[in-house]
């Protein structure tokens, strides 16, 4: 009866991997990990209480102390930071000093899952090869910014071979899901966008990003079906040592979903939304050299992709911080119950970046399919499923 560890056990990703290990009946015992506990467990989940920034003697000692073993790992911890360099230091940091203390211990583990994102395909840094496959090339040549994502890779293979454990690597990318005391979340942004225009009274949701961008396509992940893939590949003799895609199945566009999103709210989107001046908006430059450059050489497209940029049409930080919506903001957490600060810890500038780019994400499922994974979410179901989980509990305003 298989045993495992999740880090990262209240993160938006890592929760759902708790969560699932604790629904099913074959884990016999699930040590959840964090810093904090945000919610109750089944019986076959312990939660654990770690800081991962301790040095590798020090996190062996606080894993000691609470009994802390297992064959699989799920790596869902994550300390966000401002610049890519730091992101890849302490991040690498974490996932190094964690595999050593647990070796420290003598914990024997089977098989490891590492949980990235998408930006392996530089999706940050501007256009991207659609759509994409896990074999398409590192983007770290000469002049590319650092990736903690390779950085991470890189700690896993090598402990990998020490430690005598199969790998996982999966690649997520704008992650729908719901998680407690963190606001780095799409959809409780969203959320929080529409309700307070539905506050301002003018019954209508105006879509903030770029108007490319919102008849181009996006592959969202539903953290639920992330963890469910996650248990899949854990046990899947076939996906050792192999990094896979984790999308939904589906792709979207905003100018689907928006409409959608509004109505959830009670909103119309106004008919001539992209007629209107954009006093508000703002505009980014993203890489010069954009990530599809590496690969258009081969493709006969050589100097063909243009700089990518993030344009808002509306400014979601600037937006956040208007006195109008503070005000209407405050009157809708009073009256819902909800946090007062929920407003000012929404990030503003991951959602301004979701909605601003002005290029396809199309991300491939074809390999994980090939090995045999049916997994499949629409988005929009995840995506409202996520508004009413994030209502239910008073975390975003409810729809209607
Ligand atoms: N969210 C997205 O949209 C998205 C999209 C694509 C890829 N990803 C990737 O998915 C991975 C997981 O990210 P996430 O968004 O799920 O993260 P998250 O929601 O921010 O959760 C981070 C987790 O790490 C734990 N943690 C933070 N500092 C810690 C410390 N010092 N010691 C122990 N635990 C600590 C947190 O728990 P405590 O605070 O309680 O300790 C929390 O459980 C990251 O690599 C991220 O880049 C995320």
């Amino acid at each position: 009866m298989p045993t495992a560890i999740v880090t990262g056990a209240t993160g938006i990703l890592g929760r759902e991997i708790v969560s699932a290990l604790g629904d099913d009946k074959q884990w016999t015992k699930i040590h959840a990990l964090s810093r904090s506990q945000k919610e109750k467990y089944p019986p076959t989940v312990q939660h654990d209480h770690v800081d991962l920034t301790a040095a590798p003697h020090e996190i062996a000692k606080q894993l000691k102390s609470q009994n802390v073993t297992g064959e699989y790992l799920f790596f869902a911890a994550y300390i966000a930071k401002d610049t890519e360099e730091e992101a890849s230091t302490v991040n690498g940091a974490l996932l190094q000093n964690f595999l050593e203390a647990l070796s420290n211990n003598n914990v024997t583990l089977k098989r490891v899952v590492l949980v990235t994102g998408a930006k392996q395909y530089g999706v940050h840094l501007g256009p991207v090869k659609n759509p994409m496959h896990e074999t398409d090339p590192w983007i770290d040549g000469p002049g590319r910014p650092p990736n903690f994502y390779y950085t991470q890779q890189r700690i896993l293979y090598s402990a990998a071979k020490k430690q005598n454990f199969e790998w996982i690597v999966t690649y997520p990318n704008d992650v729908i899901g719901v998680a407690r005391g963190n606001f780095m979340n799409m959809s409780t942004a969203l959320a929080i966008y529409a309700g307070v225009n539905r506050e301002l009274g003018k019954g209508e949701l105006e879509f903030p990003g770029s108007e490319t961008f919102y008849s181009r396509f996006d592959s969202f992940t539903s953290s639920r079906l992330h963890a469910q893939f996650s248990l899949w590949a854990i046990m899947e003799p076939r996906a050792g040592n192999q990094a896979f895609n984790v999308v939904n199945g589906d792709v979207e566009s905003w100018s689907n979903l928006w409409p959608k999103v509004a109505r959830k709210f009670g909103l119309k989107v106004p008919s001539r939304q992209f007629e209107r001046d954009t006093p508000e908006g703002s505009e980014m430059d993203l890489e010069k050299v954009p990530p599809f450059e590496d690969l258009a050489a081969e493709r006969g497209m050589e100097g063909k992709a243009t700089q990518g940029k993030v344009q808002q049409r509306i400014d979601l930080v600037r937006w956040s911080q208007k006195k109008e919506v503070k005000e209407a903001w405050l009157r809708v957490a009073e009256r819902e119950g909800l946090e007062k600060d929920a407003l000012e810890k929404a990030t503003w500038a991951f959602l301004g970046f979701v909605l601003g780019r002005n290029y396809d994400i199309v991300i491939s499922m074809s390999k994980a399919r090939k090995l045999g994974w049916t997994g499949y979410v629409d988005s929009w179901d995840a995506l409202e499923e996520s508004f009413d989980e994030l209502a239910r509990e008073k975390i975003a305003p409810k729809g209607v």
